[in-house]
């Protein structure tokens, strides 16, 4: 399964059903769930609307989602005690933040641009509620591996009372990858936490959160590894578990048990219950290793024959380490994003979305998925050269 063989991609692009319509280079939202996933997937919603509590009390709660917790767990090379599921990333990290308690008023807590908003506006609650202070850093652009971890470095110098690091493995906007293990190590130098955000992750980048150094972090399932929405969790290493409170008094586990640690709800028990043939699905395609190569081809594709284009600037490094199947662009000497990502749409057929936030401002956000051809990025190139050299 070479990332380049079309052929093969296209048999995997088969599994799943596409709507008619654009051209969707904006798979960073959430994936598709292939057609054998979804036909379980709908299944299980009727069964579990026939057979309720049943089904759901006698069988489910007594093993079989302990069985599904074991196969998460196993998915990211980890013990089950160290996972709970939760609805999606945003829980997950939510949790983990406001239930951090090594934090004492007038500690410093950091957040840079690229952080999910999700993440800053958590972050920027501690201010409020644990009287800590939030330095929020603009990374340099362009970043750089070593750009990125001197960043952190002379922040974890200058700010002597800082405690807690939000990191985001994956920026949203740019499709930036962190060097999460370096910024990890010098983070525990300096007796500061590291919160991992691993939404864009998980399922495209290989990596043992161990390894990593990490000892909390919160994922979806529903982006690269092709589960049914609303599936996530939380991962702490259980030598820590101590650091996080249980959820707002949540009392249906012992506080021994890391599954206290999120906002306890009736799970989407079918949308569970397809775990097992996604991650199926998901060994089968050779996991991260070869999804993620697949991807960064097609990423790569595109990247190489605009970067030269005097109208594009792209955004995101070439260093292999840095990025992943996310990447943006801007046309340069436009003010407007959006106005030229309509372009697209309208003239070329390509769906794309615009991303702000980032201290370099608006952008482009392009993001293949398992079901993009070679030929249609082609028609990204063709678009982005010509409107280039119609706009600049
Ligand atoms: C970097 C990042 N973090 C967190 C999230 C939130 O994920 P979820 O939708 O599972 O809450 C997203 C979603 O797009 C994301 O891109």
């Amino acid at each position: 399964m070479q990332p380049t063989d079309e052929n093969y991609w296209h048999t995997i692009a088969q599994r799943y059903d596409l709507e008619p319509g654009p051209i969707n280079l904006e798979n960073g939202y959430f994936g598709r769930m292939s057609r054998a996933v979804l036909e379980q997937y709908q299944e299980h919603v009727a069964f579990i609307n026939r057979s309720n509590s049943v089904y759901a009390r006698q069988r489910f709660e007594q093993g079989e989602n302990v069985e599904i917790r074991r196969q998460l767990a196993e998915l990211i090379g980890a013990e089950p005690e160290a996972v709970a599921l939760t609805r999606c990333a945003s829980d997950a990290l939510q949790a983990l933040i406001r239930n951090y308690n090594r934090l004492q008023p007038g500690d410093q807590v950091l957040i840079s641009d690229l952080e999910y908003d999700t993440v800053k506006g958590a972050m920027r609650w501690l201010a409020r509620h644990r009287g800590v202070e939030v330095i929020e850093l603009a990374h340099t652009h362009p970043a750089s591996f070593d750009s990125l971890v001197r960043t952190y470095r002379e922040a974890f110098t200058r700010y002597p009372r800082l405690k807690l690091l939000a990191l985001t493995y994956v920026t949203h906007r740019t499709g930036l990858v962190m060097p999460v293990e370096a910024i990890a190590t010098a983070a525990r130098e300096h007796g500061v936490d590291v919160i991992l955000d691993g939404a864009h992750a998980l399922g495209q980048i290989e990596f043992n959160l161990a390894q990593l150094g990490i000892a909390f972090a919160g994922f979806n399932l529903h982006k690269w590894i092709g589960a049914p929405l609303t599936l996530g969790f939380i991962y702490i290493d259980p030598t820590r578990l101590a650091d996080i409170d249980p959820d707002m008094g949540e009392s249906h586990y012992p506080a021994t048990d890391v599954r206290a640690r999120t906002p306890y709800s009736t799970p989407n028990i079918p949308a569970l219950m397809t775990l097992p043939l996604v991650f199926q699905e998901h060994r089968l395609l050779g996991g991260a290793r070869a999804k993620g190569a697949r991807l960064n081809y097609l990423r790569d594709l595109w990247v190489r024959q605009v970067r030269s284009l005097p109208a594009i600037e792209v955004l995101t490094s070439d260093d292999p380490r840095l990025y992943c199947a996310i990447t943006a662009f801007k046309f340069r000497g436009q003010v407007d994003q959006q106005v030229m990502a309509d372009r697209l749409l309208n003239e070329y057929n390509l769906f794309t979305v615009t991303r702000s936030g980032a201290a370099f401002g608006s952008c482009i956000r392009v993001t293949p998925g398992l079901a993009t051809s070679a030929a249609e990025i082609g028609v990204l190139v063709r678009a982005l050269t010509e409107l280039g050299a119609l706009t600049y």
